[in-house]
């Protein structure tokens, strides 16, 4: 809900409350977001409460001139702040007129509130948050300031009451008769009155995405972002602001992020009087934007959230929004396949044989879609060409598409496909008819990732020829989804279509991608489309808006996925994180780890498969098939329950995700390492009725004769060489049944207590009921309330 009443703007979600004046110097203050605060929120009383009182100007300081008192505008809580005022902190716009001037005076005039999103939404080229019931309608509020030069700017904020979360975004609109040249605007301004916090950013490489980093806030000015063209997984845009007193479950957090897949920056900084200023938006590297008379720069809409529950709570807010009001409405709550994808099976090197020996067997253990990765067009036999031709190689696969399409739905799997459409190779016929379509500076050297080069999005002929290419593709065939990859980030960001336009190229570039994206997914509205960034470098709520899912990783290492996935969850639910099991060793980290564990950290996203399925054992085969049924089983809450990030002691890490009526839930328990000889392990839950009664079970699972090596003599009949023929043989169709377990407890046993479970190997005997649970290994403990 928002209201406006005497120049007070209050907007009130479920658990929360912004409240915001205008002042008699007519800047408008912010003088409260946090927890939920009830009665009348604009009386006299409580108005004078909030608001911080200036009796004497602070020394060495500005005051400001027809200032209802002797405020430093330094030291105020802002909605929106001017250069050249005295406010020496960040700044959310960085602006020239004609005259070379960069100050500016934007003073409250008018406001406007509606029921609905922002009423020019279209109008920006950009995806925001939508909403997809009528009773979830959200309300709108827009703040007019003005530049008496001309200028007006509009502070947007929509309301998004169920999941406790408000956008923002700027519009800045020239309405003078002279140019301005806009360097830096931002969606979102958020000043806090207080210190006490510090920040939490994702950061990462290739292979290992959204690490959650915190640092303590103390002075100056903290910064994460992109400037290759990208969300990136350098820094997601993602981030979260924690009180010093909060932890995973309760106390203050706030969370902010960007519907953008560009360059982006957020910044927090603690000012020299202790107060915080937050400011997303697009990164002002290179920026350049010469506002004609009449013309209006958009920002990225921003999105924030406070929470008195904790890491989690706010978690918890994001997940609602990305499910409720990012991700496509056909997508919002639907199931997603389990796929199986030939990439780590086979790499470059396949047929029709191979492929089809994949599909069947994927398909004999329960998979329901068949994925053809990089490799199936052009005559592309490696990375060094081809991107751009997006014709099917049928010597490669043996035929036409549509026939091996045939084929693969014999087998009762859906058919999907992978693309890579920013990108062209040199090495290719549309390279050769186009050169000026490759994102280069002429007389410049090139400069080149994974042989590869960008395509300019700039130019609509580029992106009519991708829609119309893709489209025809999609069109002529039988594809339920679409893995859209994106390998390279851009270096010489300017297009041969302008004289020069680096100034512009980044922002262009994400909206001819947004057009692109826009058009493809509104033509073919049920195919899913997972988003791709060599992995999980652009993993954003942009992509997220036309795309409800996105490979979270190139990185299946079961250690580094609960790093990845766990980091990820922060900002984004599971629904949105494709995970799959791959083959040990680990192709990324060489790392080796059983079926079992791979699957049980795989189970907590949304469930693929990517290893050469014909070369398993039957050991290995049989655990698949009961994954998949298990996988098949739970799905519904596994997917879109909601996910806790319980715990983390010693070794441990513990996951879980409950359905939304708390009837089901799993646990993931990871060890990182094996501490030998230690005391027992506890399983904890969260989010569970305290007085309902759950029925907890390991599930079930084996474990494979190697992990012993030749200790396995101590009980088999035969002698078992390590790495000997014999093992090999044992192990392919022999494993030791493990972790069985099952209790009965309340849910505020398990929740307050935690079950302590099964002795673990601690290298002095294995007998029955011993758990066996080694290094970067995982188990899941299903949870189901008891119906008395
Ligand atoms: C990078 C992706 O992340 C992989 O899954 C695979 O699709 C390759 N690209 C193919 O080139």
């Amino acid at each position: 809900m928002i209201t406006v009443k005497n120049k007070i703007f209050t907007i009130t979600t479920v658990g929360t409350t912004y409240i915001m004046r205008v002042r008699d110097d007519r800047y408008i203050e912010n003088l409260y977001y946090g927890r939920r605060l009830s009665g009348d929120m604009t009386d006299d009383a409580t108005i004078c409460a909030l608001t911080e009182k200036f009796n004497n100007p602070y020394g060495n300081s500005i005051t400001t001139p027809d200032s209802e008192d002797k405020v430093t505008l330094d030291n105020l809580c802002m909605e929106f702040s001017n250069a050249g005022t005295g406010d020496y902190r960040q700044l959310p716009l960085e602006m020239t007129d004609a005259t070379g001037n960069i100050s500016t005076r934007f003073y409250f005039k008018d406001s406007l509130l509606y029921e609905g999103l922002y009423a020019k939404r279209e109008d920006t080229g950009m995806p925001y948050a939508r909403y997809y019931a009528e009773d979830r309608k959200p309300r709108t509020l827009e703040l007019i300031l003005e530049d008496r030069r001309g200028y007006e700017m509009r502070l947007i904020y929509t309301a998004f009451d169920e999941c406790d979360v408000i956008t923002r975004r700027m519009v800045l609109t020239n309405n003078s008769d002279t140019s301005v040249s806009v360097n830096k605007l931002s969606s979102l301004q958020l000043d806090l009155p207080t210190t006490d916090y510090s920040m939490l950013s994702f950061d990462g490489r290739w292979t290992s995405e959204r690490h959650m980093h915190e640092k303590e806030l103390i002075s100056g000015t903290y910064s994460v972002g992109s400037v290759n063209g990208t969300s990136s997984s350098s820094h997601n845009p993602f981030i979260m602001l924690k009180n010093s007193e909060a932890t995973e479950h309760c106390g203050s957090v706030y969370a902010f992020n960007l519907i953008y897949s560009g360059n982006h920056e957020e910044s927090v900084e603690v000012s020299e009087y202790g107060k915080v200023r937050v400011l997303t938006g697009i990164n002002p590297y290179g920026l350049k934007i010469s506002l004609n008379p009449g013309e209006s720069f958009y920002t990225p809409e921003a999105m924030m959230t406070y929470s008195h529950e904790g890491l989690g709570g706010a978690s918890a807010h994001c997940h609602d929004f990305v499910n409720g009001h990012i991700v496509p409405e056909q997508f919002a709550g639907r199931v997603r396949p389990i796929l199986i994808n030939n990439w780590e099976a086979t790499y470059f090197d396949f047929n029709k044989r191979k492929l089809l020996g994949l599909a069947k067997d994927a398909s004999a253990l329960g998979m329901e879609l068949f994925v053809l990765d990089d490799g199936w067009f052009g005559h592309r036999d490696d990375d060094t060409s081809s991107l751009g031709d997006w014709y099917v190689n049928e010597r490669k696969i043996g035929g036409s598409l549509s026939s091996l399409i045939d084929k693969i739905h014999s087998y009762g799997m859906k058919f999907g496909i992978w693309i890579e459409p920013e990108m062209i190779s040199h090495n290719s016929d549309l390279y050769r008819a186009h050169p000026d379509w490759a994102v280069d500076v002429p007389d410049m050297e090139d400069y080149v990732g994974r042989n590869q080069y960008i395509l300019d999005y700039t130019n609509p002929d580029v992106c009519d020829y991708i829609v119309d290419t893709i489209g025809r593709l999609l069109a002529d065939n039988d594809i339920a989804y679409v893995k859209w990859d994106m390998n390279r980030p851009i270096t010489d960001a300017y297009s041969k279509r302008h004289e020069c336009q680096s100034g512009t190229f980044y922002h262009e570039y994400v909206l001819g991608l947004y057009d692109v994206m826009r058009r493809l997914t509104e033509a073919f509205p049920d195919v899913l489309f997972e988003g791709c960034s060599a992995g999980g470098n652009r993993f954003d709520l942009g992509i997220l808006s036309y795309m409800p899912q996105i490979w979270t990783s190139d990185d299946t290492d079961v250690h580094e996925r609960v790093t990845i996935q766990g980091g990820t969850s922060y900002g984004y639910p599971q629904s949105t994180m494709g995970a799959h099991v791959s083959a040990s060793p680990n192709h990324q980290t060489l790392r080796s780890s059983s079926i079992d564990s791979r699957f049980n950290v795989a189970a907590l996203g949304v469930l693929g498969y990517e290893l050469d399925l014909t070369r398993l054992t039957p050991v290995e085969k049989k655990a698949i098939a009961s994954q998949v049924a298990f996988y098949k089983e739970n799905r519904d809450y596994l997917q879109f329950g909601r996910f806790i990030r319980v715990k983390k002691y010693r070794q441990l890490t513990y996951y879980q995700i409950v359905s939304e009526d708390k009837s089901r839930a799993v646990v993931m328990m990871y060890r990182d390492r094996s501490e030998p000889n230690i005391s027992y392990d506890t399983l904890y839950a969260s989010g569970l009725e305290p007085d309902a009664t759950y029925r907890v079970e390991a599930r079930r699972q084996k474990t494979s004769i190697k992990e012993f090596g030749n200790l396995i003599n101590q009980i088999s009949p035969i002698a078992i060489k390590e790495e000997g023929i014999t093992q090999a043989i044992v192990n392919s169709v022999y494993a030791l049944d493990a972790d069985e377990e099952s209790y009965v407890v309340t849910g505020a046993t398990l929740m307050y207590a935690g079950i302590k479970l099964q002795q673990r190997f601690v290298g002095t005997g294995l007998e029955k009921g011993t758990r066996v649970m080694g290094d970067n290994s995982a188990a899941l403990y299903v949870i189901t309330k008891e119906v008395r």
